[in-house]
């Protein structure tokens, strides 16, 4: 076999209040890739869509990762644990966009982790899928300018993961109730690495317990499937209050989301997407209604999603 086509998620990182420690996957919208094994050890990207997204694959997100997996492929580690390859190889790369950059959504976590999973696929799966995280984090460095693991960790595993540490690698995956995601994704860009330097570089001793509370209450909401209590434990003292700055409407939408029955949710990543987690689809299809109307009036246009956490992660597809 030498050419695989996968189907990589949009993800949410942080889950309100895990700021880089917290994601999971969506059903939609997702991105498709395709890799061809080269003969030669380099990566070339082809972009299929209207994105300008740099062909160098030093600066792209799905060809910084693969670079790195080459470097590793050629290097000494991978010969002594028996897994060098017999020939040279490299990486074509196509990419069809549909989770639109800068978004909130994971769109760089979605080509990181395709493009790794999918070349691991055609080498006959000789990395684990902790390897596979540290080569995307290549791509969200490039990305971002930060190696953060909340968005390729869940694009990779599906479902709910915690990053308990990043160095060295801490994965846990967190059983989750089936829930209803909407998400909201209103036509700004904003980027992440603009969102993350205009946080605050130190926290009140208060707000710290705060969180910690909160997202222990997460997890445990999640574990216990308790909704009331992933309701209650959706609250971030730290981050939101200065990114949803960024985000017009975004107290408006929380707010009647939540009188609608929402579970509760907040910014996706880093905005200016906007998430909301409820019980059943009805709910879920009110919610969407809410968001589409209050960003009608603002005069703001935007792209709506009602769909289910993914528990598949990338998956091959051809
Ligand atoms: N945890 C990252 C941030 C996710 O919020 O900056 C970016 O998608």
């Amino acid at each position: 076999m030498n050419k695989v086509t996968v189907q990589c998620p949009g993800t949410v990182a942080n889950l309100v209040c895990g700021f880089d420690i917290l994601g999971m996957a969506l059903d939609a919208p997702f991105d498709i890739m395709e890799v061809r094994l080269l003969d030669e050890p380099r990566v070339v990207i082809i972009s299929k869509d209207g994105f300008p997204l740099p062909s160098d694959p030093a600066q792209n997100t799905a060809g910084a990762p693969l670079l790195e997996m080459l470097a590793e492929l050629n290097g000494d580690a991978l010969a002594t644990a028996g897994r060098r390859l017999s020939r040279p190889v490299g990486f074509e790369v196509s990419i069809t966009k549909k989770i639109k950059p800068g978004s909130g959504l994971g769109s760089s976590a979605a080509s990181a982790a395709g493009a790794v999973v999918a070349a691991n696929h055609l080498l006959g799966n000789i990395f684990s899928k902790e390897d596979l995280i540290r080569f995307a984090l290549f791509g969200e460095k490039v990305a971002s300018g930060v190696k953060h693991a909340d968005n390729i960790t869940p694009c990779i595993y599906g479902g709910v993961t915690l990053i308990r540490s990043i160095f060295p690698l801490d994965i846990i995956p967190i059983p989750a109730p089936p829930l209803h995601v909407t998400v909201v994704h209103p036509q700004i860009e904003v980027r992440t690495s603009d969102a993350r330097q205009i946080l605050r570089k130190q926290v009140l001793l208060k707000d710290a317990i705060r969180q910690w509370g909160n997202v222990a209450g997460l997890v445990a909401g999640f574990m216990l499937q308790d909704f009331d209590l992933i309701g209650r434990s959706l609250e971030d003292v730290i981050i939101e209050p200065i990114r949803s700055m960024l985000i017009p409407g975004f107290d408006a939408i929380k707010q009647c989301c939540k009188e609608a029955g929402a579970l509760g949710g907040g910014i996706s990543g880093s905005g200016p997407s906007i998430f909301m987690l409820s019980k059943d689809e009805s709910t879920a299809r009110k919610v969407e209604d809410i968001m589409k109307d209050i960003y009608t009036r603002i005069g703001l246009d935007h792209h709506t999603y009602v769909t289910t956490i993914n528990q598949q992660g990338v998956k091959v597809i051809a």
